[in-house]
């Protein structure tokens, strides 16, 4: 698998604090099956054309002695969408995911939906293409929506964990994978226990291998090498504990006959 949304560039935005904490985090990201992670720290619209802010360079030349063996280590940022971006940033692609046409991008969590289609089209029209990071979290992100930015030509990262949370976000995340509104997974960690095992586990259980290959592993391995995604047909995710009631419940009544 290849995560391509984590905050384990040290000491740089609100994610890992340290060296030792992103590289606890990458030996656990190691043992689940994840072979390479894209570093995605914070950065605004209005300061990326000025390229890879200096702190964070410093940051990556401490953590990349550090990083287990095995595990491929790529930059990119998070940017969040505050005004129009500079050109430079489709000119010089070093914000952009390892160097790709695709950059991971992000609104304020109240953003009017009008605004964020303003803007997707405007990266788009830069040559870029938008990676939406964690569109459940935006309440005006109803399907229909999100379609619409599908069609525009953005693509939709969820958050794996957020697939597995039982309340508001996790049901809109829920709902969007039912829908086929899904291009890539990714954990969104934080220097925190935030991590694609779980999700992988419940795909698989669930008859979704199909999809969890797609979203976790092809997808993300085409996003940087800038070749195009494949379409990933809608699946319906249950939660674990419902799953498992389901099962014991079938089981129940098996034994019953
Ligand atoms: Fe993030």
């Amino acid at each position: 698998m290849l995560d391509l949304h984590c905050h384990l560039l040290p000491a740089v935005d609100d994610g890992s604090r340290s060296v030792s904490q992103s590289v606890t985090v990458l030996l656990a990201f190691k043992s689940q099956g994840v072979t390479g992670v894209c570093l995605t720290p914070h950065l605004l619209a209005s300061e990326a054309g000025a390229g890879v802010p200096e702190v964070q360079q410093a940051a990556f030349k401490k953590l990349a002695p550090a990083v287990p063996e095995g595990m491929r280590l790529m930059r990119g940022a998070e940017v969040m969408l505050d005004r129009p971006m500079d050109p430079a940033v489709a000119r010089d692609r070093v914000v952009t995911l390892n160097g790709s046409r695709y950059i991971l991008v992000e609104f304020s969590r109240l953003v009017a939906p009008t605004t964020m289609v303003d803007a997707l089209a405007l990266v788009l029209e830069l040559g870029l293409v938008p990676v939406v990071a964690h569109p459940e979290r935006y309440s005006c992100c109803e399907p229909s929506r999100a379609r619409r930015w599908q069609e525009m030509g953005a693509l939709l990262q969820l958050d794996g964990p957020t697939l597995l949370m039982p309340r508001t976000r996790g049901h809109r995340a829920r709902e969007l994978l039912s829908h086929g509104l899904c291009d890539i997974i990714a954990a969104d960690n934080h220097g925190d226990d935030r991590s694609l095992g779980p999700v992988a586990e419940a795909f698989h259980e669930q008859g979704g291998s199909e999809q969890a290959e797609l979203l976790l592993s092809a997808n993300p391995e085409a996003l940087v090498a800038d070749r195009k995604p494949e379409e990933v047909a809608p699946f319906e995710l249950r939660l674990p504990l419902v799953d498992r009631m389901r099962k014991l419940f079938k089981h129940n009544t098996e034994e019953r006959g």
